[in-house]
């Protein structure tokens, strides 16, 4: 296996993908102070979404959910068995086997190709005292497979497998020395493991008796000193044999402490106030991204703008929030708006006036950002502010990072990309012999469509899309009424090979988009898709090929290509103020 990877390398049925150079593999780990239970399994998969979207592949190794490994041991010692029962490491480990497994799910949720391994899959081999045993080799086929075919691999920390066949445990915040030892099998330098603390401290941060000093570097030395429960300590002990440095940080926070060869001394890290979020929208996706923010001790919502402020909502949020005024909601002062209106006109005009007052913008509001994405990008250069617009094309695919990656790489000849998740959706119902009528409903009901569907059968929802992925491609778009196009309608006869295709193509000075109804692509990457699948493929002049894919539209998906704007415009503002 490579360690470097596509930027979103597709499934096995695809063929091989080039590795640009640059790209590579992280070991994640997220114990049980991050993964408490259930409910933050987005959190640790939008954690991933960001990485896989930076063009990294993901190993992930999880904890069990908090208390869960007591409840289990509890339960198995329940039926009188010994302490030292060989059995008993083979239940112990199913906590965190059944959080790989849930934190695989909330990756699919928001359009990764994920997949879990099981203790034995995974194949760590470890011998010694079965409930404190020494990693001493990886069997070679499962994890190595499992990354050359998906975006990101969740582990289970903490079990292992004994030369018998027994399941063993590698003692007690085993997950750090899973991670660390993973990193080591697959030639990292690096493993970082997420708490729910920013790094380690001289002393513990909650002991108020002196200020506590936090460490950006910290030598082996200093972390088996300080460490305590921290980072495990055989975890320490394989990072200094293996030439491992172990990163601890905390969720969303680039800075942290690089325990290695060397320290530096400790200072105080920055009070961090909640970022001020102004949301436009609360529908679909705005409801999706409020229901990541509210209780989110990092952000404080400051405003909601909508039509109608008195509409019941599916979202929890303080009806003193919302607001049909958007003048009112830049009055707030909001730090950052995450803009996510129906309308173009309406979405264009609160970007410009946030950008104007000091605000950075994410949006996933093709309509608006497509007008005129150069002059939106002059605002916010003119006002020394950030205007981000992924989510506004292929819902949580990374169809801008990958034009922008290709770009990088050199000139751009042509793309073309299914762009429009309820177009597809359809083609499938209607495939497998839904009514016209019957798969719209569905698709509107699933949260795909747009308020007004004929956006999205018209294909001026997917022209849209192509000029704003042809102003990342070539830096300029086609005209919205030089984009012809095909209507799916009624009168649309379903065929398996049908697809709907934005393409764009440089011939000189002049740019050749079109939205057109096809049956002649027989690419793996467009027939494969199946539901709201989006997928984009870009042509270099060199004849080096980029792909990407993942859920086009719905909720979940926008929203964490939303959230994962939010979370570099975080970064960027941290590193403008020298915190990070
Ligand atoms: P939605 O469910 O129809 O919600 C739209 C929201 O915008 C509503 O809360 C509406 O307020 C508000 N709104 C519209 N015009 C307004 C105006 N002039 N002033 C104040 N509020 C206004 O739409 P959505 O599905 O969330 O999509 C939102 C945006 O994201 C669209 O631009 C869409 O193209 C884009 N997008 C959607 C998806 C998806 O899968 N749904 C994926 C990627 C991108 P009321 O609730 O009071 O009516
Ligand atoms: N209506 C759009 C679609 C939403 O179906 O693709 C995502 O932009």
């Amino acid at each position: 296996m490579s360690a470097s990877a596509n930027l979103a390398l597709v499934s096995d049925a695809l063929e091989p993908q080039p590795a640009p150079e640059g790209a590579q593999v992280v070991v994640l780990k997220f114990g049980s102070s991050i993964l408490r239970g259930p409910q933050d399994a987005p959190r640790v998969a939008s954690a991933i979404y960001g990485h896989v979207r930076a063009g990294r592949k993901v190993v992930a190794v999880v904890s069990a959910f908090a208390g869960h490994t007591d409840a289990l041991l509890a339960e198995a010692r329940g039926l009188g068995l010994p302490h030292s029962n060989a059995l008993l490491p083979g239940y112990v480990a199913l906590g965190e086997e059944k959080a790989a497994a849930l934190v695989a799910i909330a990756c699919d949720r928001v359009g990764l190709d994920a997949c879990a391994l099981s203790v034995r899959e995974l194949g760590i081999v470890a011998e010694g005292e079965p409930e404190h045993a020494r990693p001493c080799g990886l069997r070679p086929d499962h994890l190595k497979q499992a990354l050359d075919r998906h975006e990101a691999v969740i582990v289970p920390g903490f079990g292992a497998v004994q030369p018998d066949g027994r399941i063993a445990l590698l003692g007690r915040g085993g997950s750090d020395l899973t991670a660390v030892f993973l990193a080591a099998e697959l030639g990292l330098d690096r493993a970082r493991l997420v708490k729910d603390v920013d790094g380690l401290y001289d002393h513990d941060p909650n002991d108020h008796a002196a200020p506590a000093l936090r460490y950006r570097r910290a030598s082996w030395d200093v972390a088996r000193r300080l460490g305590g429960s921290l980072v495990q300590r055989d975890a320490i002990d394989l990072g200094e044999a293996r030439g491992v440095e172990i990163e601890v940080a905390a969720l969303d926070r680039a800075d942290g402490t690089v325990i290695g060869e060397r320290s530096a001394p400790p200072g105080p890290a920055p009070a961090l106030q909640p970022l001020k979020v102004a949301v436009a929208g609360c529908g679909v996706v705005g409801g999706g991204v409020l229901n990541r923010l509210l209780g989110d001790p990092r952000y404080q919502v400051v405003g909601v703008l909508v039509r109608d402020p008195k509409k019941p909502r599916d979202v929890p949020c303080p009806p003193e929030l919302f607001t049909s005024s958007a003048a009112e909601l830049l009055s707030r002062a909001p730090d950052i708006l995450l803009e996510a209106l129906s309308e173009g006109e309406a979405g264009h005009a609160v970007i410009r006036a946030a950008l104007e007052d000091g605000c950075d913008v994410a949006s996933a509001n093709k309509q608006a950002v497509s007008r005129d994405p150069a002059g939106l990008q002059a605002l916010a250069d003119a006002h020394g502010r950030r205007v981000f617009w992924s989510a506004s094309v292929g819902g949580g695919s990374p169809m801008i990072e990958t034009v922008r990656a290709a770009r990088a790489a050199g000139e751009i000849e042509s793309f073309e990309a299914v762009l429009n998740g309820t177009v597809n959706f359809m083609l499938e119902r209607l495939g497998e012999g839904a009514a016209f009528a019957e798969a719209l409903a569905d698709a509107r009901a699933a949260g795909f469509a747009e308020e007004d569907p004929s956006s999205d059968l018209e294909g001026l929802d997917a022209a849209a899309k192509v000029r704003l992925l042809a102003y990342e491609a070539f830096g300029q778009s086609p005209e919205a009424d030089a984009v012809p196009r095909d209507a799916l309608s009624a009168e649309t006869r379903p065929n398996a090979a049908l697809r709907q295709i934005g393409a764009c193509r440089r011939d000189g000075d002049r740019l050749d988009a079109s939205v057109r109804l096809r049956t002649d692509t027989d690419d793996a990457l467009f027939q494969s898709l199946k539901g709201e699948g989006n997928a984009l493929k870009v042509h270099g002049v060199d004849g080096r090929v980029w792909r990407c894919r993942g859920r086009g539209a719905g909720r979940w998906a926008t929203t964490e290509s939303l959230m994962a704007d939010l979370a570099e415009i975080v970064r960027i503002r941290r590193a403008d103020a020298g915190l990070n």
